[in-house]
């Protein structure tokens, strides 16, 4: 890795609410060909492994385009940063290279954790209740992964992101905890 440029990294998971490094820009950004998806299996923060949760992946969907926050690293601190982000990310994301569009409309050259499909932890596709019921059963040590769901689906409405995926997701949660009709609260 280069260490005298400033390095993009794009969170569209828990990177967007807990970016736990230091940077010297954070904006909203798009990754454009992706969607954002629960099916990536979670045994180390949101699940365990004998009960593993569900996290977000990024999965090829041409035409569609995956809001998030992208965030600019000092060359000083990129290995590090890259070091630990590399450790955070470990069950099964890999360091991909993707250009980005930042909310301005400039691209860059950034990079992103991908959970791809022959990881051992990717569940992969599954109905909204199944993915909802995994979620709301599980608990590892980074939380629940009730909080790591809800706390997206806010993350994402304070951007102005549209995520269909995440949102059923969301209100189907919500209306189990709250014992209501599972149509009820569901956002567009
Ligand atoms: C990310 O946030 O970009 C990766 C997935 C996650 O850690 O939730």
């Amino acid at each position: 890795m280069v260490n005298d440029t400033p390095q993009w990294v794009f969170g569209y998971g828990s990177l967007i609410w807990r970016p736990d490094f230091e940077f010297i820009e954070a904006v909203p950004a798009a990754l454009s060909g992706f969607a954002r998806r629960f099916w990536q299996g979670s045994h180390d923060h949101r699940g365990l492994p004998e009960h593993p949760g569900r996290v977000v992946t990024l999965v090829s969907a041409p035409g569609e385009t995956c809001v998030g926050m992208a965030y600019l690293i000092k060359p000083e601190i990129v290995q590090h940063t890259f070091e630990r982000l590399d450790y955070r990310e470990k069950n099964g994301y890999e360091r991909w290279r993707h250009p980005l569009t930042l909310q301005c409309g400039r691209s860059v050259d950034s990079l992103v954790y991908v959970a791809p499909k022959h990881n051992p932890a990717y569940l992969g596709h599954a109905d909204a209740d199944i993915i909802v019921h995994q979620i709301l059963r599980s608990e590892g040590p980074s939380g629940s992964n009730i909080s790591y769901l809800l706390e997206l689906a806010t993350a994402l409405r304070r951007l102005n992101a549209c995520d269909k995926h995440v949102f059923e997701l969301e209100s189907l949660a919500r209306s189990i905890m709250n014992k209501g009709s599972p149509c009820e609260n569901f956002i567009q």
